[in-house]
């Protein structure tokens, strides 16, 4: 299998509760993970873009569900991240409506669930895997913000993250800042794309 060729990339649009989503492609892949573990970064990264999804160094940023899509014929879809401190309760209850409604409607052919390299999964991270179980979506898990940690220890260190997860013991290392994994993971939708039914 070649890695997937990105020949075109665009914003489609954002999407709320309540609010419409677009008319459906064959492939979905939707991107979750805590505020600020880089699901914006990696979809620029895989786009070669610097400014295709918003980045900031304030966590909350993506609060809407944004579709991206490369091709004409697959959406990326970036979740806005759980488990920042600064929310209040009505805004997690928005938050936990809006991502249980898009999981729960079937639309993500495929999970990308990313943990930053470093830290122990959280709460949320569980919930999320657990979800991805419940609802029988594929995953793929991918150990974010690789360059954060010394290049002997990154195989490793990523796999501990999936296990510490309590799931099947394996994450893509991947990097933003150096397109680490970036090739790995264009394999992985290529995959993902070649696997739909037709
Ligand atoms: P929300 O939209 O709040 O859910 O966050 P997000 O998951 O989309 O994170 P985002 O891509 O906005 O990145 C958050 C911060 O982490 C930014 O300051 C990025 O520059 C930084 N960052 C993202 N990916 C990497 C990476 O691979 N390496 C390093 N060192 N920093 C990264
Ligand atoms: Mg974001």
């Amino acid at each position: 299998m070649k890695p997937y060729g990105i020949k075109k990339t665009e914003f489609v649009t954002s999407v709320g509760q309540g609010a419409d989503y677009p008319a459906p492609l064959p492939c979905e892949i939707a991107l979750v993970g805590r505020s600020n573990v880089g699901k914006s970064s990696l979809i620029n990264c895989l786009c070669g873009s610097r400014r295709l999804a918003r980045i900031s160094q304030t966590p909350g940023k993506t609060r809407l569900i944004n579709y991206y899509r490369l091709n004409d014929e697959v959406y990326l879809v970036d979740l806005p991240g759980y488990g920042y401190a600064s929310v209040g309760k009505a805004e997690r209850l928005a938050w936990g409506e809006l991502i249980g409604t898009y999981l729960a409607g079937g639309r993500p052919k495929h999970l990308f669930l990313l943990l930053d390299i470093r830290r122990e999964p959280s709460p949320e991270d569980r919930q999320m895997f657990e979800w991805a179980l419940f609802y029988g979506v594929p995953f793929t898990l991918i150990a974010t913000k690789a360059d954060k940690v010394a290049k002997s220890a990154r195989r490793t260190d990523a796999n501990r993250v999936a296990k510490l997860l309590g799931a099947p013991p394996y994450a893509i290392p991947f990097s933003a800042e150096t397109t680490e994994g970036r090739e790995e993971l264009l394999l992985q939708i290529a995959q993902i794309v070649g696997d739909r039914p037709r």
